[in-house]
């Protein structure tokens, strides 16, 4: 296992220009979709990440021809043959699920792992298995696996009890091939999700709603494959705007979409930070202490629980106290004891974490479990006094391209030292 480390020195604040990729949880999405029509497919601004190898390996296990050069990727499903997600690619990444709407609704069949608990707790996947249930397919668990059958899927209506992005995109992407009508109801409406259903229908899916909480699809005989171009990471983009936040900083970001972010720009905005945007840029400039402002995490366009953590890292040197709720993942907190580990004041009763600001954090040596919560550690090591070791950094490079690359060409004092267990 790769167990690189970043060192980080704190202290500096971000200056300069920087580019944001192309969404990781958009490409995990689309990749799969590429199994409801045998053909070619090139996708282009495809962000390089250790989640987005795993979806292709896992492609790869199916039959599919995967060709890589720069951002772009091509696909080729012509040789797909394999109907199986097996345990030791789905523990890697849950994002595996997504091959069991395509695989069901093209070839009549999946095997598909159930995906377990993950690092900060309970995530289960029963809105997907209901939802293809309720398009007809005959579901057993076996064995860990869900196995799926159907001739052929049949438009029906399906209610979400809870408004989940996976789901939505599974069930999308069943009913796109089902027999006749699927409504949708309470679907998720990510961006994500938005880029999903867009690329369904340059592939030749009938998507009513596109963008709504009711979306409606008339089932097709047959589909082709489309190019697509990734839309902007709105995560990776929101941590570059915390991390300017953070370390009173003055950055642009380049290749973004700032319509994605608005309920995190008004809230940077409260901290103080004046932010400027046009098509696909934004400017921030921060003050040198940001003020204190509460966040409860919600479904889009609410503040994205993604970048709860960040937050807490920025609230834990604002001015004040602060509440930050995470309602969508309750138990999404690893990060809470490691932050208190370099001076953060930080209580933490079920999911609501009460913070109060401090003047400033010290160098410790860090870890975390997830993405995200390491992504909050490399942040607060940039404003932390002295030395920072954030370990164990493949969590990080599942979802960030280069971070401590970008992070270096704005100024911060950050390397990345080659792992071994320590
Ligand atoms: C996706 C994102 C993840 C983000 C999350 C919420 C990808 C690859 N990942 O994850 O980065 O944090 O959306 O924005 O796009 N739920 C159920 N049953 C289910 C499915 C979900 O109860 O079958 C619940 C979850 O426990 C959670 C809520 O629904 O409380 C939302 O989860 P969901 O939107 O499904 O998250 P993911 O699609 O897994």
């Amino acid at each position: 296992m790769n167990l690189d480390k970043f060192i980080i020195n704190g202290g500096n604040s971000l200056k300069g220009t920087v580019t944001i990729g192309g969404s990781k949880n958009a490409a995990l999405a689309l990749m799969p979709a590429t199994l409801l029509a045998s053909g070619k497919y090139q996708f282009s601004n495809m962000p390089e990440l250790k989640d987005i190898s795993t979806m292709s390996r896992l492609l790869e296990m199916m039959g599919v021809d995967i060709e890589k050069k720069g951002d772009e990727v091509r696909l080729n499903t012509f040789r797909v043959n394999k109907f199986e997600a097996p345990y030791e690619q789905v523990k890697k990444m849950r994002a595996s699920i997504y091959v069991l709407g395509p695989l069901v609704a093209r070839y009549g069949y999946a095997k598909v792992s159930l995906p377990g608990g993950c690092a900060w707790g309970p995530r289960p996947v029963n809105l997907h298995i209901e939802g293809i249930k309720k398009l007809g397919a005959k579901i057993e668990i076996n064995q860990g696996y869900i196995i799926a059958e159907a001739k052929r899927l049949k438009g029906a209506r399906i209610s979400f009890d809870v408004s989940s992005v996976g789901a939505t995109g599974n069930v999308l992407m069943a009913a796109v091939l089902a027999k006749g009508m699927t409504v949708i109801e309470n679907a998720a409406i990510e961006p994500e999700i938005t880029a999903l259903a867009e690329f369904l229908v340059k592939m030749g899916a009938h998507i009513d709603g596109i963008g709504t909480t009711h979306i409606s699809v008339e089932g097709v005989d047959a589909l082709q494959p489309a190019n697509e171009t990734m839309i902007p990471d709105r995560i990776e983009a929101g941590t570059f705007l915390v991390a300017a936040a953070l370390t009173g900083g003055q950055i642009r970001l380049e290749k973004c979409n700032p319509s994605h972010l608005t309920s995190l720009i008004t809230k940077l905005e409260e901290t103080g930070s004046k932010l400027q945007m046009g098509d696909n840029w934004i400017k921030i400039k921060s003050p040198k202490i940001p003020k204190a402002v509460d966040v409860t995490t919600a479904v889009y366009p609410g503040f994205p629980t993604d970048m709860q953590a960040q937050w807490l890292s920025l609230m834990s040197v604002a001015k004040g106290a602060s509440v930050v709720t995470d309602a969508i993942y309750f138990d999404r907190f690893k990060h809470v004891p490691e932050l208190i580990r370099l001076g953060a004041n930080v209580e933490l009763n079920r999911n609501t974490a009460f913070v109060k600001g401090v003047k400033q954090l010290k160098g410790a040596k860090v870890m975390s479990t997830d993405l995200r919560a390491s992504a909050s550690l490399v942040l607060a090591g940039l404003v932390a006094d002295g030395k920072t070791e954030v370990l164990r950094v493949y969590h990080l490079d599942r979802g960030y391209e280069r971070l401590e690359k970008k992070l270096k060409s704005l100024g911060a004092k950050i390397c990345r030292v080659a792992g071994k267990e320590y």
